[in-house]
C-alpha cells in the first residue's frame, strides 16, 4: 500500500531516541521529510539526521523544550522557515517520572510529568493545529500508552497525563474535524525502549512483564513507529478521535484468561 506521505513535513517530539527514532525513521523511509525534536543528546539527533539522509530520506533537528510555550512557538517558527508548515505532528515527547506513592511524592517532581506530558503536547498541537486548520489538512497523534486506562502504582501523575492526553486528542478532534483536521492517539503498551529498560533486562522483571502481554512478547519500537505512520497517512482518513492500543493485548485483562 502507498501511504502517499512523500514530501509530508512530519514534526516528531522527544524524536531522537527511542519510539520518537523508531518513528522518526518509518516516516522518512515513507518519503517525509521529519523534523526531530529533542532537549538532550544531541549527538543522538545528529546520528539519526545522518541515518535518514544515508538511507536517502531528509531531516532536521529542532532543539526545544516542549513544556516551554516561547521555545515550542520558536520551534514552529523554524519549522515555518524551513518546510512552510507542518502536516504530521507525533506528540511523542515523555517522561514517566519519579516513582512514588502520591503521599510521598513532592509535588514539583509530580508536575514535571504533567507539564511535559500534558502542558508540552497542549503546547505542541496548539501550534500544529493553528496551522493545519487553516490550511485544511493535518494530523496530531499523541502517543498516550495503555496507560491512559490501565492504573499503576506508584506512577499517579503519568497516569493522569496519559489519560489526560487520550481527553485532549479527544476534544481537539472535534474541534479541529469541520477543517478537515484529525486528532487522536496510539496507545503503546510495554515497548523495548530506554524508558523501562531496568524491566526488561532483568529477568524476573521480564518474565514478569511477559504475564501481562497476551501476544507473549515485548513490543519493538517499530511495532509503533509503522502504526504511526499509517494513522498519519491517508489510509487512515475515516480515523480521529479515538485511541488505537498497540500493546499485544495489554488491556484485556490477561490475568482473566483464568478464573475469575
Ligand atoms: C511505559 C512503560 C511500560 C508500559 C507498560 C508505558 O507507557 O512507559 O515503562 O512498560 O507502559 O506498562
Amino acid at each position: 500500500m502507498d501511504l502517499d506521505l512523500k514530501g509530508k513535513r512530519v514534526l516528531v517530539t522527544g524524536g531522537n531516541s527511542g519510539l520518537g527514532a523508531a518513528i522518526a525513521m518509518a516516516f522518512a523511509q515513507e518519503g517525509a521529510r521529519v523534523a526531530i525534536n529533542y532537549l538532550v543528546d544531541p549527538e543522538q539527533t545528529e546520528a539519526l539526521k545522518e541515518r535518514i539522509a544515508g538511507s536517502g530520506g531528509e531531516a532536521i533537528g529542532l532543539k526545544a523544550d516542549i513544556s516551554d510555550p516561547a521555545a515550542v512557538a520558536a520551534m514552529f517558527a523554524a519549522l515555518d522557515e524551513a518546510w512552510g508548515g507542518i502536516d504530521v505532528l507525533v506528540n511523542n515527547a515523555g517522561i514517566d517520572g519519579q516513582h512514588a506513592l502520591g503521599w510521598e511524592i513532592e509535588p514539583d517532581a509530580w508536575s514535571k510529568v504533567i507539564d511535559i506530558n500534558l502542558k508540552g503536547t497542549f503546547l505542541c498541537a496548539r501550534e500544529a493545529l493553528k496551522r493545519m486548520t487553516a490550511q485544511k489538512s493535518g494530523v496530531v497523534l499523541n502517543t498516550s500508552s495503555v496507560h491512559e486506562v490501565i492504573a499503576w502504582s506508584g506512577y499517579s501523575a503519568y497516569t493522569a497525563s496519559k489519560a489526560g492526553a487520550s481527553m485532549m486528542a479527544k476534544s481537539l478532534a472535534q474541534e479541529a474535524a469541520p477543517h478537515g483536521v484529525r486528532v487522536l492517539c496510539i496507545a503503546p503498551g510495554a515497548i523495548r525502549t530506554p524508558i523501562n529498560r531496568e524491566v526488561w533486562e532483568d529477568p524476573e522483571g521480564y518474565a514478569d512483564l511477559l504475564e501481562k502481554i497476551p501476544l507473549g512478547r515485548i513490543g519493538e519500537p517499530e511495532d509503533i513507529a509503522k502504526m504511526a505512520v499509517f494513522l498519519a497517512s491517508d489510509a487512515a482518513s475515516y480515523v480521529t478521535a479515538t485511541t488505537v492500543f498497540v500493546d499485544g493485548g495489554m488491556t484485556d485483562y490477561p490475568s482473566f484468561a483464568h478464573g475469575g
